[in-house]
């Protein structure tokens, strides 16, 4: 299979502006259109970035046979029922984070996927992180063996949520940002799981923190549409090859960047260690079995630019406001990247470049992108059920797997 892409953005909000010049430098890319329900919206992107059509309705985009594939940007609980419209309706799928709110949905998108054999690709970013591709390498060349525990978190407080949700929530915003921290986990799980190929969660206990100080938006009487209570969880998962993870989500915590990140992965052959702005890896010495050799790995994780200045006192500071949003770390594989795309915005780490990347790869060639939706799957359901535990106080669940992709349906490599 070969084809082109004409692609329609569904959802002119903020986030979406990020990724629309890099699907249209693509070179697999034919069209760009866009829609929003909002004109005003659609309209002003359609007009800035030079789009083929601009529709206010997803169901017009649905019944334009030109459009075979679309990319759904709307508020984080709005994915799953048009991702699934949209493969009823033939189209190929890039749906940004979360894939779905509950296993059931998960599970038809799955089928959708498996029977009609379009590609579904996810927008996870946590997959080309630094530290994730640091790990994965690793875990690839057979330099680290046996994992055994790992852990991984997204810290994002709410208080630099509140003008994304207030875009487009509306005087009910609070009801949406509100929104259980597990039922977007993949930036956590992600970065864990994409080191370990074909790996899943197993079982997992959670806990909640109910908040304390500022109740108008995490509560149980009402203050949002999910009756959820906590601003903060964490996990613990029983992964399928015996080792053990822990994730975080945090929405209330006094702590800006780095936001999603690794802290610790480590195997019975060799370990990878963070802080801030250090990263550190360390294996047994072949010439005494007893010793470990511990090096920082700083400069090959970190952004040239932040790498630089290092020893500059003020750059903790800038890095704990977020320095490196946008840069790329000489781990990652950018040799692959379209030189279209060069010169071009990026974000979380440079990791947009391969989000774009893999989906269009992903329909060109026909092969199934890394974040396939059986990876997606891997990363999302384990925190669907991480909300079920700690609503019931920790209670050890098992976590449902949708299995492996078709053995006739090659993946692409992350
Ligand atoms: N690191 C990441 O992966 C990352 C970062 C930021 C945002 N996101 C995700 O990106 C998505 C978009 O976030 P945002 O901040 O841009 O949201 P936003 O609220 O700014 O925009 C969403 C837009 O979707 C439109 N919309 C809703 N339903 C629609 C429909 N049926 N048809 C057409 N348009 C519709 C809304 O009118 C709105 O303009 C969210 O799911 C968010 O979780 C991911």
């Amino acid at each position: 299979m070969s084809e082109r892409i004409n692609i329609c953005f569904i959802g002119c909000g903020r986030f979406v502006r990020n990724f629309i010049p890099l699907f249209k430098a693509h070179p697999f890319v034919e069209s760009v259109s866009v829609c929003d329900i909002l004109k005003d919206r659609a309209d002003a992107y359609g007009a800035e970035f030079g789009v083929s059509r601009v529709f206010y309705d997803f169901n017009d985009v649905l019944k334009d046979s030109k459009i075979n594939a679309v990319a759904i940007f709307t508020q984080r609980q709005l994915h799953a029922p048009l991702t699934i419209a949209a493969l009823k309706a033939d189209k190929n799928v890039y749906s940004a984070v979360p894939t779905g709110l509950t296993v059931e949905e998960i599970q038809e998108i799955e089928q959708l996927v498996r029977e009609k054999r379009l590609i579904f690709s996810s927008g996870e970013t946590g997959a080309y992180r630094a530290c994730s591709v640091f790990c994965r390498n690793k875990i690839l060349s057979g330099e680290m063996k046996n994992f055994v525990y790992g852990e991984a978190q997204y810290n994002h407080d709410m208080r630099h949520f509140y003008d994304s949700y207030k875009h487009s929530g509306g005087e009910d915003w609070k009801k949406v940002a509100g929104f259980p921290p597990m039922l977007y986990p993949t930036h956590s799980t992600s970065m864990i799981l994409s080191c370990l190929p074909g790996v899943y969660a197993k079982k997992v206990a959670a806990f909640g923190y109910r908040e304390r100080q500022d109740t108008d938006i995490f509560g149980e009487n009402g203050q949002n549409y999910w009756n959820n209570p906590y601003s903060n969880t964490s996990a613990l998962l029983q992964l399928s090859n015996g080792g053990i993870a822990r994730i975080s989500e945090n929405r209330r915590i006094g702590w800006h960047a780095p936001q999603s990140y690794i802290s610790n992965f480590h195997t019975e052959t060799a370990s990878y260690e963070f802080s801030v702005m250090h990263h550190y890896y360390s294996t047994w010495d072949p010439e005494d079995p007893k010793k470990i050799i511990l090096t920082e790995v700083s400069d090959l994780l970190n952004p040239p630019e932040l790498q630089a200045r290092i020893n500059d006192p003020a750059m903790v500071q800038e890095c704990g406001r977020g320095f490196g949003f946008v840069m790329t770390s000489p781990i990652q594989p950018q040799k692959r990247i379209p030189k279209e795309l060069d010169g071009l915005r990026n974000g979380h780490n440079g990791t947009h470049k391969f989000m774009c990347d893999d989906f269009c790869r992903s329909v060109q060639t026909g092969k199934l992108s890394p974040t396939n939706i059986w990876q997606a799957a891997r990363f999302n359901i384990p925190g669907i059920i991480a909300h079920q535990s700690a609503m019931r106080d920790g209670e050890t669940m098992t976590v449902p797997d949708l299995g492996n992709p078709p053995a006739d349906w090659e993946v692409l490599p992350f």
